[in-house]
């Protein structure tokens, strides 16, 4: 058996090296054949006329360009008809080299699954997995041949808008699920028609701009950024992604996408990424107002020796590469070197081969109607969903229950269910597709159940008039489900919010509803941490429910009535007041650190707001309770050339099957640079039964000790640790200790 395993083993590496010399032979044959005009055409990126995603540039003869052979890609082309139109045109160019077609398929294509920072509160990578799956499927039988994702940007402040498009604020978690995302859309490998082309963004630290302003200045340590900022995209480049994306901020004072240490120094040198870099939207010639270069020309050196390999819609390539290159500032072998690993990819895609290969409009069809990709996004979309309270066990409803309130101004919502980065397909009617919250909760109450329904009021303004309808609405009924939140289009690109509270009138509606002395449910949708203080002081059961896709309806149904038990846990810390930001678990201790709420006195607490977050980062309640003992350590004393064993029993002491992410923490007690009070360094997702135990194992291996220490080196040090086994991060259940020995 194990010959044969070497030998399969062997087989498949001489295959890979075989293709891959025969497309570097490919490759090389192609680019000698090439102008200058013709290299520089591959490294320039326009958006179709259509939908955009950035300020457009109008110049008209795109037909003309991409015969001339004087584009290499398109962005934002929807639909089999309209690429294989681009498509034609380019194989009417001197060397029918064909385009590559990229779109920001970030949370599904037509199957819209929960955004991508819900995605990671279900802590489920083979979901996640899975959902990248099934959205490579649908996006490449759509005739998209790259993805711009996954997004891997680490955030830590919700008045960021694009928290939503990440994996919230942890390291090791944002590591795995990079690496699960991008396993999903490339699948069995580029080349197969239901795998796309994927791209880590936005290189890097772009989820640090300051004041949580978009687009805004980074400023941080090297060893912050090695630590913290940098791992996620390590993680993608090991799990074999296409491209990168490099970022619109500038970092320490050089723009991302000018930025040799970044893009030559750690991607294409330490990390010997053999990818193509794609700016972000115009980034090249951004650099320009960012006061880095004087104008296009500059713009389009300083890209290019960064190590930028291809210029998203600016035309700071398109107008100056040429001559730069005539005038001897820009060697061609940096030109060659873009071209070469751009044509690579379309190669390995097999676009040489058939240019229309992703132009099957059987399998759009096909693909755009598989019932497995619907129920897998309900599916996903529950695991989403975050208990974040349940006082009285008010959830889940009961079936015997006669009158429901649903009142609130997203209840009967369609779009805004898919939340921002939602792709938008001329042929799919929305309202149809779409499963509204209360289409859900209407499709699953009992036969002798009646549903009364209230807007209340807006998601923002001030108006109030909805207030009396929807207060005697809540006195017919025995119980009120109240969804309110963020509008979908306050969260994402361009969305960072000064006050992160609930907005409008709609707290002061749930104060209303809950004068009534009716139990309320409140259901909040958003795409980051919001601030409700009142309601999550008041209101006995909350569920956060993100923006969750197109079965938006059902998963919420699910939950409610407790087809499906809540398992989400928070990947993200939910600061009390925006004054608290940033604020994220894995902090350091300090000098004076506030151990509890009530530790004021020269202490890191502020005088007038309790230290702790409002919800920690992976907290998560369940419908049953789960019970930890028992813990364990293999070893007292752990040399770094071995690894020690925690291990403990769960137990599931309540009444309803239920999923727990049990976590393990490390604390470093002493370093030589200080360390955080708790990092995540493990987590496994367990279902369990009532009454049913399970023993868990964690090993803990030097490399989950290791840190970078001020040399920027990468190792463990001796000392002691303190192993924790927790809930959440504020509610660790065991604790151990074990000592590191080199
Ligand atoms: C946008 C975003 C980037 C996206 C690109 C193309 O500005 O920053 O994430 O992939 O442009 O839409």
């Amino acid at each position: 058996m194990k010959i044969n395993c070497l030998l399969l083993f062997a087989f498949i590496t001489l295959n890979v090296i075989a293709q891959k010399e025969n497309i570097d032979t490919r490759v090389e044959n192609l680019l000698n054949q090439m102008t200058l005009e013709e290299k520089v055409g591959q490294l320039n990126q326009y958006n179709d006329d259509g939908i955009a995603t950035g300020p457009v540039t109008p110049d008209g003869d795109k037909e003309g360009q991409i015969r001339r052979g004087e584009l290499g890609s398109m962005l934002n082309v929807i639909g089999v008809e309209r690429v294989r139109q681009f498509q034609d045109i380019a194989m009417q160019s001197r060397l029918r080299i064909p385009l590559i077609f990229g779109q920001d398929v970030i949370h599904g294509y037509k199957t819209t699954f929960p955004i991508p920072l819900g995605e990671a509160a279900s802590w489920d990578l083979k979901a996640m997995k899975l959902s990248a799956r099934i959205a490579a499927t649908e996006a490449a039988a759509g005739g998209v041949h790259w993805t711009f994702a996954p997004m891997i940007d680490i955030g830590r402040d919700p008045r960021w808008g694009r928290v939503m498009e990440g994996a919230g604020e942890d390291t090791y978690l944002g590591s795995l699920i990079a690496k699960a995302r991008v396993e999903g859309f490339m699948g069995n490998g580029l080349g197969n028609t239901d795998a796309v082309m994927t791209c880590a963004k936005h290189f890097v630290a772009y989820g640090a701009v300051e004041g949580g302003r978009d687009y805004n200045s980074v400023d941080m340590s090297d060893r912050m950024l090695w630590e913290t900022y940098l791992p996620p995209f390590k993680a993608a480049v090991d799990a074999g992604v296409s491209t990168f994306m490099n970022a619109f901020n500038d970092l320490n004072g050089i723009p991302a996408t000018g930025s040799s240490y970044l893009q030559r120094d750690i991607l294409k040198g330490k990390w010997n990424f053999e990818g193509f870099v794609v700016s972000d939207w115009g980034s090249v010639g951004q650099m320009i107002k960012h006061g880095y270069v004087k104008d296009g020309k500059e713009a389009a050196y300083a890209a290019i020796t960064a190590g930028c390999d291809m210029d998203m819609e600016s035309r700071s390539y398109k107008n100056n590469l040429v001559e730069l290159v005539k005038e001897g500032r820009v060697n061609i072998a940096l030109i060659d070197d873009a071209v070469r690993r751009i044509l690579y990819k379309k190669f390995e895609m097999g676009l040489f081969d058939d240019p229309y290969k992703f132009c099957d409009i059987q399998r759009e069809h096909d693909a755009f109607n598989n019932p497995e990709h619907t129920k897998a996004s309900r599916e996903i979309a529950s695991k989403s969903i975050v208990l974040l309270k349940n006082e009285n066990n008010l959830l889940p409803i009961s079936p015997d229950v006669k009158t429901i309130a649903f009142i609130g101004p997203m209840v009967k919502e369609y779009k805004p269910n898919l939340g921002f980065w939602a792709i938008e397909l001329p042929e799919v009617n929305y309202d149809k597709f779409i499963v509204s919250q209360w289409d859900g909760v209407q499709n699953r109450i009992s036969k002798g159940t009646k549903l009364l329904y209230a807007k209340g009021c807006d998601i923002d303004g001030d108006n109030k008039d909805g207030f009396a309808e929807a207060v005697s609405v809540a006195r017919q009924a025995d119980i009120v489900i109240m969804s309110i939140g963020e509008r979908w289009d306050m969260s994402g690109e361009a969305k960072s919010r000064s006050d992160i509270h609930i907005p409008g009138v709609q707290e002061e509606l749930v104060k209303a509803i809950q004068a009534t002395g009716k139990p309320i449910v409140v259901m909040i949708n958003a795409g980051r941490p919001l601030v409700f203080n009142w309601i999550a002081d008041n209101v006995p059961s909350i569920l956060y429910t993100w923006w969750l896709g197109n079965e938006a309806g059902n998963a919420i149904a699910d939950i409610l009535f407790g087809d499906v038990n809540p398992s989400g846990k928070l990947p993200m810390t939910f600061p009390r007041e925006v004054g608290q930001i940033p604020i994220y678990y894995n902090h350091f201790n300090t000098g004076h650190p506030a151990a509890t709420d009530s530790t004021l006195f020269y202490t890191t607490a502020y005088i007038d707001l309790k230290t702790s977050p409002k919800f920690a980062f992976g907290h998560g309640l369940s419908y049953t309770e789960f019970e930890y003992s028992d813990i364990k350590l293999s070893k007292g004393k752990m040399k770094n050339t071995e690894s020690t064993e925690v291990s403990f029993v769960i137990k599931n002491i309540g009444k309803y099957t239920g999923d727990e992410v049990v976590q393990l923490y490390l604390r470093d007690r002493v370093g030589s640079v200080v360390r955080p009070v708790k990092e995540l360094k493990d987590f496994k997702k367990i279902r369990l039964n009532p009454n049913e135990s399970k023993v868990i194992r964690f090993t803990i291996t030097n490399d989950k000790l290791c840190f970078y220490n001020q040399k920027l080196e990468y190792k463990s040090e001796p000392g002691e640790f303190d192993v924790m086994i927790g809930s959440a991060s504020d509610d660790i259940r065991l604790e151990g200790e074990f000592e590191l020995i080199h």
